[in-house]
């Protein structure tokens, strides 16, 4: 069984981030924040919820802040602790990576080949067994912690790949990849096949893959191979594909909401869903629900 336990996580953030230029033209799009916790803490505190060992960051060398950010930084600890600022101090400790190269690694992907290409990268840092790939940008919150529930749900017996996976409307199939399902079985979608950003008119279902996934450890030789796809990147999707038939797919509904904070309206949602749940900005959001009331009264 231990050889099936998932022990590495990889995060692709070599990304430009122009979707959300000009914030990205000196801040890694991973450090952007939903009021104060930057998407990648919020990924690699699902990472280390669901007992992920290892995190390997494929990162670029224009983007090295993400490396400061995720490393436990003592002599700033120290500094606040001179200014007696201890709760903010042992915050900033409790978020931070601490451990050396066992715990976390970075690797540079020099250029922007593609989310399989990223992947491939990590390979001679990863340890034995499957391997989770998280992308910060899509936000999950809620439930047990999206990669705690796909540890849980995963089989290789069933399906050596395990993708997270929602609904989505048709249009926006061609923004994802997309499974083809041949069965459900509770959160389990069995999966025949999955392509890359497909015509709407053509995808298979409305089943989005979504950044999360646990991945066979095969896909690394598979990757070594990859021809580049849609858009001229090399796509883990395809990687996925080539392997149904001997390693297996299926996709996995998760219990949480996800929010595409690769997207300005992403973002906003995921702010104001966070700030619902905190007392402290109660004021702030009765400020602004009354608007559209007194605007229809107008
Ligand atoms: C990537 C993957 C795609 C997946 C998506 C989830 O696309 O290639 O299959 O559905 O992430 O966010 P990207 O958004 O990087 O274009």
């Amino acid at each position: 069984m231990s050889g099936n336990k998932v022990k590495t996580a990889i995060f692709p953030v070599a990304g430009m981030g122009t979707r959300f230029l000009p914030a990205t033209k000196a801040v890694p799009k991973e450090l952007l924040s939903v009021i104060d916790t930057p998407l990648i803490q919020f990924a690699i505190d699902e990472a280390r919820a669901a007992g992920i060992e290892r995190m390997v960051f494929v990162s670029h060398p224009s983007k090295s802040a993400i490396e400061r950010h995720v490393r436990d930084d003592a002599g700033l600890r120290a500094s606040l602790c001179a200014k007696g600022k201890h709760d903010i101090a042992a915050q900033l400790e409790s978020a931070a990576l601490h451990g050396g190269d066992d715990a976390v690694r970075f690797v540079m992907q020099d250029k922007p080949l593609g989310l399989g290409h990223a992947v491939s990268c990590a390979r001679d840092h990863v340890l034995d067994g499957p391997v989770a790939v998280i992308l910060p940008d899509d936000l999950i919150l809620g439930g047990r912690g999206c990669l705690t529930e796909m540890i849980a749900a995963y089989d290789p017996s069933v399906a050596g790949h395990l993708v997270a996976t929602m609904e989505v409307a048709r249009e926006e199939t061609k923004s994802y990849g997309v499974l083809d399902v041949a069965d459900t079985v509770g959160d389990l979608l069995h999966a025949r096949g999955i392509v890359e950003k497909p015509d709407p008119k053509v995808a298979p279902s409305c089943f989005a893959v979504v950044g999360r996934y646990i991945l066979d450890p095969a896909i690394f030789a598979r990757l070594a191979h990859q021809t580049p796809g849609a858009g001229g990147e090399i796509q883990l999707t395809d990687a996925i594909a080539h392997d149904i038939g001997t390693v297996g797919l299926a996709g996995f509904g998760f219990a949480g909401t996800r929010f595409d904070c690769g997207s300005k309206a992403g973002m906003l949602r995921a702010t104001l869903h966070l700030a619902m749940q905190d007392p402290e900005f109660d004021d702030v959001l009765a400020e602004i629900a009354p608007r559209p009331l007194a605007m229809a009264a107008e």
